[in-house]
C-alpha cells in the first residue's frame, strides 16, 4: 500500500456519510479519528464498519488481517481537540450554514497550520462556509455520494479562496481511497445534483400535464433510453425529504432559474410524509420491499388494419417505412393519405395536433410516434394521440407497432413526447454546465455517469441521438410551450454541429 496523501484523517459527524468516509479512508492506510456530539454515534459507526469488513472477510473478498488493520486504524475522539494532529478533517455533520462555520471556526484552532479542511456539504456554498476562516485556502468541498464505498465518484470543490496546491491534494487522496476525482467550481448542486436536474423534474411536468401516468414514463425511459431505474423509481428510493429540497434549493440558488423549476407534485408528497420506499409508499406501494406493479395494459386485437400513410416530413422517415413493411402494414404512397388510411406523423419536439394542422392532415386520422431513437436501438415504441383521434385508429395504430411482440405504449398528445422531453432536458441542462464551465466537459461525463447511473454521459447521449435533433426539440418545444425552461444554451448551439462530446477545451 502507498503512504497515504494524509497520514491522519479526522471525521466530523459520524452519520450515514461520516462514516462511509472514514470507512475508504482507513481502507487507504491512514489513521481515522471520529468525532461527533450524538453521545452513541461513534461506536454505532465503528461497529457498522467493524460489522462490514467481517462481512468482506467471511465472503472472501478481504484478508482477516487487513480487516484487523482497518479496525485498528478507527480511533474514537471524545472531543474536538483530539483532532490537533490531524493533516485532514472531513466534515459531515447537519446541513445548516451556521453551524458548518462555527465548527471550521472552533477547528481552525485545533489543527496545524497547514491542515487541510474539507467539508461534504451537497448544497450549500464552499465559499460561504469558508466566509470566517483565517485561512480559507487550504479549506474545500470534498463531495461524496450515498454509499460512499460503491459510489466511486468525488466532487473535489475549489471556494473562491481555495488554494489549488488543496484541490491537488485532496485529488491525490480521493484516488488513493480508490475513488475518481472529479473538480468542480463552487456552484449551486456542484456537477452531480445539477446535471441531475433535467431527469426528475421534466418527468415530473409530463405528469402534471397529464401525459402519461409515473409508471408508464418509467417504462418509457427505462426501455427506450437505457435508464436502470424511471425517474419515479429513483424518487422512490432517493425519498422524496431528500430530493424535494434539492430540487427547491437549486431552483432558488439560482434566482428561480425556470430550467430548474420544481415540481408542485413532490412539494404536496412531501408534505403527506409519501416519501418513497422508506415509507412503503412514494409513487408506486410497496410490500416486503417489492413495488407493486399494476401489469401493463395489452394491445388490442384489432383484425383489418387499415392502410397507413406516411407524413413527408416524418423523422427518420426511411426506417419508418422499413418497420411498417417489416411488420406487414399496407402502405400508401400517394401525396396525400385516401381517406380510409391511418395517419402517421414523427415530429421532433411539436405536437401531433399541431402537425395534424400545419399539414393539414385529418386529425381523428393522425397518430404519432417517437422516432428520436432509432426502432432497433429501443425495446420500446411510443405512440401519441391527439385530442381528435379516433379510438379504431388508435387501436389500429397500437396493435400495427405490437405485432412483432415490442412493447407499445400510448400517451397523450404532447411537445416532443417522453423520451424527446428528458433527453433534451437533459443535455441542454449538461450544455448550460459546461457553459457555466462549472467543470471539464470530461468531468461532467464522468461525474454523471458514476454519480448518477445514466448509461450514457449526458453529452454522448446528444451526441447519440444527434445534436441536431436534439437543438430541433427544444427549439420546438420552445415554440409549442412558449416556455423558457427549453432555450436551448448558447454552448449547445455553438457544439450542436461539431458533436458535444468532442472532448478540448475552447481557446
Ligand atoms: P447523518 O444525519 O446521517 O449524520 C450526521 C452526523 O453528524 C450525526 O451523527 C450527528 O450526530 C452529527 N453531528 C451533527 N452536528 C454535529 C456537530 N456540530 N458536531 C459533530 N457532529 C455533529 O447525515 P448524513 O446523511 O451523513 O449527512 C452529513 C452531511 O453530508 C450533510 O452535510 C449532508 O448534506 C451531506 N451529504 C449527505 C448525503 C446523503 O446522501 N446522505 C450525500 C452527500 C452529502
Amino acid at each position: 500500500m502507498n503512504t497515504p496523501r494524509f497520514h491522519t484523517v479526522g471525521i466530523v459527524g459520524t452519520g450515514a456519510m461520516g462514516r462511509g468516509i472514514a470507512q475508504i479512508a482507513a481502507q487507504a492506510g491512514s489513521t481515522v479519528l471520529l468525532f461527533d456530539t450524538q453521545a452513541d454515534a461513534i461506536a454505532k459507526a465503528r461497529d457498522a464498519l467493524g460489522a462490514q469488513w467481517d462481512k468482506l472477510v467471511d465472503k472472501g473478498r478481504l484478508d482477516a488481517t487487513d480487516a484487523a488493520a482497518h479496525k485498528q486504524r478507527l480511533r474514537p475522539a471524545a472531543r474536538l481537540a483530539e483532532l490537533a494532529g490531524c493533516d485532514l478533517v472531513v466534515e459531515a455533520i447537519v446541513e445548516k450554514l451556521d453551524v458548518k462555520q462555527g465548527l471550521f471556526a472552533e477547528l481552525e484552532g485545533v489543527v496545524g497550520p497547514d491542515a487541510v479542511l474539507a467539508t461534504n456539504t451537497s448544497s450549500l456554498s464552499v465559499t460561504a462556509i469558508a466566509a470566517g476562516l483565517k485561512r480559507p485556502q487550504r479549506f474545500a468541498g470534498y463531495h461524496f455520494f450515498n454509499p460512499v464505498p460503491l459510489m466511486k465518484v468525488v466532487e473535489v470543490i475549489a471556494g473562491l479562496k481555495t488554494a489549488a496546491a488543496t484541490c491537488a491534494a485532496l485529488t491525490d487522496y480521493a484516488r488513493q481511497m480508490g475513488h475518481t476525482p472529479v473538480q468542480a467550481a463552487d456552484t449551486p448542486g456542484f456537477i452531480v445534483n445539477h446535471a441531475g436536474r433535467g431527469y426528475g423534474t421534466e418527468a415530473l411536468r409530463i405528469v402534471s400535464e397529464g401525459v402519461a401516468d409515473f409508471a408508464t414514463i418509467d417504462r418509457i425511459l427505462r426501455d427506450q433510453v437505457g435508464f436502470k431505474l424511471g425517474p419515479f423509481e429513483l424518487f422512490d428510493l432517493t425519498a422524496l425529504d431528500v430530493s424535494h429540497p434539492v430540487m427547491e434549493s437549486i431552483f432558488r440558488q439560482y434566482y428561480d432559474e425556470p430550467r430548474y423549476r420544481p415540481s408542485v407534485i413532490t412539494a404536496q408528497r412531501l408534505a403527506g410524509g409519501v416519501l418513497g420506499r422508506k415509507t412503503g409508499e412514494g409513487f408506486y406501494r410497496y410490500v416486503d420491499g417489492s413495488a407493486q406493479l399494476a401489469p401493463e395494459p395489452a394491445a388490442p386485437r384489432v383484425d383489418d388494419i387499415p392502410p397507413v400513410w406516411v407524413s413527408t416530413r416524418a423523422a427518420r422517415r426511411a426506417e419508418l417505412y422499413q418497420l411498417l413493411k417489416d411488420l406487414g402494414a399496407k402502405i400508401e404512397t400517394g401525396q396525400s393519405p385516401s381517406p380510409q388510411a391511418l395517419t402517421l406523423v414523427a415530429p421532433l419536439g411539436f405536437d401531433v395536433t399541431t402537425v395534424a394542422v400545419v399539414e393539414r392532415l385529418d386529425p381523428a386520422r393522425t397518430i404519432g410516434i417517437d422516432m428520436l431513437v432509432e426502432d432497433a436501438a429501443t425495446r420500446r415504441r411510443v405512440l401519441a394521440t391527439n385530442p381528435a383521434t379516433r379510438s379504431d385508429m388508435r387501436d389500429a395504430a397500437h396493435a400495427l407497432f405490437a405485432r412483432d411482440g415490442k412493447a407499445v405504449s400510448v400517451i397523450r398528445d404532447s411537445g416532443g413526447f417522453v423520451t424527446q422531453r428528458v433527453v433534451a432536458t437533459i443535455v441542454n441542462i449538461a450544455a448550460d454546465i459546461c457553459q457555466q464551465r462549472v467543470c471539464s466537459p470530461q468531468d461532467l461525463e464522468t461525474a454523471v455517469t458514476l454519480g448518477l447511473g445514466y448509461p450514457l454521459g449526458p453529452l454522448a447521449m446528444g451526441d447519440r441521438w444527434g445534436p441536431a435533433n436534439i437543438l430541433e426539440v427544444l427549439f420546438n418545444l420552445q415554440t409549442v410551450y412558449g416556455d423558457p425552461r427549453y432555450r436551448p444554451s448558447p454552448w449547445l448551439r455553438r457544439r450542436g454541429a461539431i458533436g458535444l462530446s468532442l472532448m478540448h477545451e475552447e481557446a
